[in-house]
């Protein structure tokens, strides 16, 4: 059912994403179209706990699209896991009339969403944005591309010196418990291997293939390790390889925080324009609890509750397979 919403909210929380602020520009620019008063809440849940909601037009956010970060700035905030947090958030929102909430974020963003949602009767719909790409609905969340060219460039400049020297590296990528982005950039830049939250490849197994790579004048080798994989970070794992395998001189790269950073792609800036769009017309149409997210080619809602649901998001792992033959 359409609803007559007269304010219209939107906060970024959790770790930001590329793409973030395309999608900010879009809520703020469909909410004016439709004659919506907008609010941008600066550092997510926390300013709505501070009341640090500010008003927002068409010229506040120009020339955002091609921003990496999110220039509402972003934290993880534990005050609103609180029930007083939560119920000052409610009543700030209320002081200001505000009935409808976009939140950009991962799984702790529509986590705090769905609480808050459920216990207040608010109007919220969430955004899929989180470089890990972990949430049911969306087969890309905001972030997850940029990020996987960001590695990509990383590791092939990384390849350069590797096979200079003939050195075996183990290059740690994030992710959080999901290895899509260690398992997408192993396809993407020929590794031979990689170690995923998901799936277990033991070390035994990871030794016979480097061995089994060395054997036929393999000059170099990369190890894609994700950071949620049991066995570790990338220097345990070198570590422990170290001892059973010597044949090459062993080096470690963490990539870290880089990941999150840059431009967006151009699929992040489209992705975030689609998702941010539909966010504020689902609003108008009366939904809320939903996630938006893009299934094929198309944008699909998905309720906050099947959005956490991991059991639900699937890592493609035909890949690994692929990886594995197409490394020997
Ligand atoms: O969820 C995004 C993410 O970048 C994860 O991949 C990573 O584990 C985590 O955030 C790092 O969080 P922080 O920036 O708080 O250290």
């Amino acid at each position: 059912m359409k609803q007559d919403l007269k304010n219209i909210a939107v906060l970024t929380s959790g770790g930001d994403a590329p793409g973030m602020n395309a999608c900010i520009r879009a809520v703020i620019r469909t909410g004016i179209y439709h004659g919506k008063n907008m609010f941008g809440v600066m550092q997510g849940y926390q300013g709505l706990i501070d009341n640090n909601i500010i008003p927002m037009d068409a010229r506040s956010v120009s020339n955002i699209l091609h921003m990496g970060g999110t220039i509402l700035k972003t934290a993880r905030c534990l005050a609103f896991k609180e029930e007083a947090g939560m119920e000052l958030a409610f009543k700030n929102l209320q002081e200001k009339e505000i009935d409808g909430l976009v939140v950009i974020g991962g799984d702790g963003t529509f986590t705090g969403a769905k609480r808050f949602g459920e216990k207040y009767n608010i109007n919220v719909i969430g955004v899929p944005g989180t470089i890990d790409n972990d949430l049911s609905g969306s087969d890309f969340t905001l972030g997850y591309d940029t990020a996987i060219n960001t590695v990509i460039e990383a590791i092939d400049k990384i390849r350069d010196t590797a096979d200079s020297h003939d050195r075996l590296f183990f290059i740690e990528v994030m992710g959080r418990d999901s290895g899509c982005i260690a398992l997408r950039t192993a396809v993407a830049s020929g590794a031979e291997a990689v170690l995923l939250p998901e799936r277990e490849t033991s070390l035994k197994e990871l030794i016979t293939k480097l061995k089994a790579g060395a054997s036929t004048k393999k000059s170099s080798s990369i190890v894609i390790v994700s950071e949620g994989n049991k066995y570790g970070g990338a220097y345990d794992i070198a570590k422990s390889v170290k001892r059973k395998f010597t044949h090459y001189d062993t080096k470690v790269t963490i990539l870290g925080h880089l990941q999150r950073g840059g431009s967006p792609s151009g699929f992040d800036r489209i992705l975030g324009s689609r998702l941010g769009y539909a966010a504020v017309n689902a609003l108008i149409a009366g939904e809320s609890m939903q996630m938006v997210g893009l299934y094929g080619n198309a944008i699909k809602l998905t309720s906050l509750e099947d959005a956490l649901n991991t059991h639900n998001y699937k890592l493609e792992s035909d890949l690994l397979e692929m990886t594995h033959v197409l490394s020997i």
